[in-house]
């Protein structure tokens, strides 16, 4: 399982952007869900051609790194998270010398790739799991995975109480009497992480990527590869209590997350990492009970960051934003990196519908973009955000793919709906011109939310993510490091907070009070999300809207 497909490109279309280590700090990182993208060979299906062509958007829309979701060989059955091949591209996205073709184009234009990794489980179709059916109960090719033998009476129940994230057991019972454990779906068995094999196999595809240029990995369940010796139960369950496990996520010990040894699989991945000239870092999607076991995952003998998920939980009011803000900053000063912003993901619904499904959620949404990208650390936007797109609530069900939706009724579709680049009908240019294919269906609304008719027009929602990001980009207090976050005195409902480097003070305000609110006294105004108005010789911030301000 260690060989590779092809020959990794020339050194020269290998080198990093730039030669800033610590590049991750202050990135703004998008993130690129692949199949939902852009789709250059008219299958309906973005790809990875669709990503390399579509790069000259990205570098003016002012980010630093992309983030690519799996675009590996899979069957598809969680959007790529069922990876049946970690170092080949499946042909719905391209292939290997796409890839490599894509990140020279991004490397040319100053972009960085940062790529998916899963480790946690395979595709239910790898060979090795393949190979664990066939060879049968007790055959060292079950040894990679989890398998068990049940309880009670001909072993017919599960070999412990433990659910699936997605609903219902974590175990499937195969025709041969045994069980083996998913955490996810049954189409994504867990490894066994305590395995030798398990560990030469993921350091070798670390490397392979490595090799092929990639400039990080984003860490699929980082906090779930070790499941506790015994594998004891939790103790109730959604059968018993009404409950599901997955409720403690981030709130409390289960026993298979965030165990103790996986810190000894990031401890081997490190010194790989860092083998490697130009600054290659990794990102972990972890929960832990408390900052400070989320903070051991970080450091310089682990990973580089962890995202701060917070926000994606935060209600539109003062007193949530500035408690998500000071509980991640103070998460940060514990492990000594700065904080990951992230206000939407493909895994929750957008954060224009999270804050009021109508014209409201989409001003909040722009406000709370300012008050993001204003902050310290590392920013990381989901594709579509900077359209200011909503989630689609009404997909047929027909139509929905998440593996999620048939275990909960609960379905991750409606922020994985393709981006409107240009046009007035679906699929808006998702395709090449004339084929109107995509894999989900996009609104009969989204022609003024497309690309094309929100580039060059004043106010929209596109502009301004590019004045925001082309601000911070140059501004000295919001560059990587520069300026604690200093709380000023407001009146009820608004936030406001400075910032100081290089002489100049940076403050963004934002307006949650239910009424106009003054800002005077903070300088010059930058960009504001809603235009500010005049009065009696000075200025108010409207309602549900952020400004950014500078003083010298
Ligand atoms: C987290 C990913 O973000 C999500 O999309 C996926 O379903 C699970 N991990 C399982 O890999
Ligand atoms: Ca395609």
């Amino acid at each position: 399982m260690t060989a590779s497909h092809a020959t990794p490109p020339a050194a020269s279309d290998r080198t990093p952007p730039n030669a800033d280590h610590d590049w991750w700090r202050s990135a703004v990182v998008y993130q690129v869900y692949v199949r939902s993208f852009a789709d250059a060979n008219a299958d309906g299906i973005g790809d990875l051609e669709g990503v390399r062509r579509r790069l000259p958007y990205l570098r003016d829309l002012g980010v630093d790194a992309l983030w690519l979701t799996p675009f590996y060989t899979s069957p598809m059955v969680d959007g790529g998270y069922d990876v049946a091949d970690y170092r080949d591209v499946d042909p719905l996205f391209g292939t290997l010398a796409d890839f490599d073709a894509m990140i020279a184009d991004a490397h040319a234009l100053g972009l960085r790739i940062i790529v998916d990794l899963v480790p946690n489980h395979t595709s239910d179709r790898h060979p090795w799991f393949q190979a664990a059916l066939t060879a049968g109960p007790g055959s060292a090719e079950r040894e990679r995975y989890l398998f068990a033998d049940g309880r009670g009476e001909g072993g017919k129940l599960p070999p412990n109480d433990w659910e699936s994230i997605f609903g219902g057991p974590a175990w499937t019972r195969l025709p041969d009497g045994q069980w083996y454990l998913h955490l996810f779906d049954p189409a994504q068995p867990d490894l066994n992480w305590r395995h030798p094999e398990v560990r030469a196999e993921f350091e070798d595809v670390l490397r392979f990527w490595l090799d092929r240029g990639v400039d990080g990995f984003r860490i699929d369940v980082a906090h779930g590869m070790i499941k506790a010796e015994g594998l004891p139960d939790v103790g109730f369950s959604t059968l018993t209590t009404g409950r599901r496990q997955v409720e403690l996520l981030g709130k409390g010990r289960l026993p298979y997350f965030d165990q103790d040894e996986v810190h000894d699989i990031y401890r081997a991945w490190r010194p790989i990492l860092d083998s490697y000239p130009g600054g290659r870092m990794a990102v972990a999607e972890a929960w832990a009970e408390t900052p400070q076991r989320l903070a051991r995952y970080i450091g310089p003998d682990e990973l580089h960051q962890a995202f701060s998920f917070d926000f994606l939980d935060a209600t539109w009011s003062a007193e949530s934003f500035r408690k998500v803000i000071d509980t991640a900053l103070a998460e940060s000063a514990i492990v000594g990196a700065p904080t990951t912003w992230v206000l939407s993901n493909h895994d929750k619904q957008r954060h224009v519908t999270r804050y009021g499904d109508g014209p409201e959620g989409l001003r909040r949404a722009r406000a709370a973009t300012l008050l993001m990208l204003a902050l310290p650390g590392s920013a990381y936007l989901y594709q579509g955000e900077e359209l200011g797109l909503p989630e689609v609530l009404d997909l047929p069900d027909e139509l929905r793919q998440d593996p999620a939706f048939r275990r909960t009724g609960e379905s991750r579709d409606g922020c994985r709906v393709p981006i409107p680049w240009n046009g007035e009908l679906p699929p808006y240019g998702f395709g090449p011109q004339g084929c109107d294919l995509s894999w989900l269906p996009a609104p009969a609304t989204w022609g003024a939310l497309s690309v094309a008719a929100q580039t060059g027009a004043p106010g929209s929602t596109l502009e301004l993510y590019r004045d925001a990001l082309r601000i911070r980009r140059a501004h000295p207090a919001l560059a990587a490091d520069a300026g604690d976050v200093t709380w000023l005195e407001t009146g009820p409902g608004v936030l406001a907070f400075s910032r100081a480097a290089a002489g100049t003070v940076l403050t963004c305000v934002v307006n949650i009070s239910g009424g106009p609110a003054p800002v005077d006294g903070y300088g010059d105004p930058l960009v504001a999300s809603e235009p500010l108005t005049a009065r009696d010789g000075g200025r108010l911030l409207p309602v549900d809207s952020a400004a950014w301000f500078e003083r010298r």
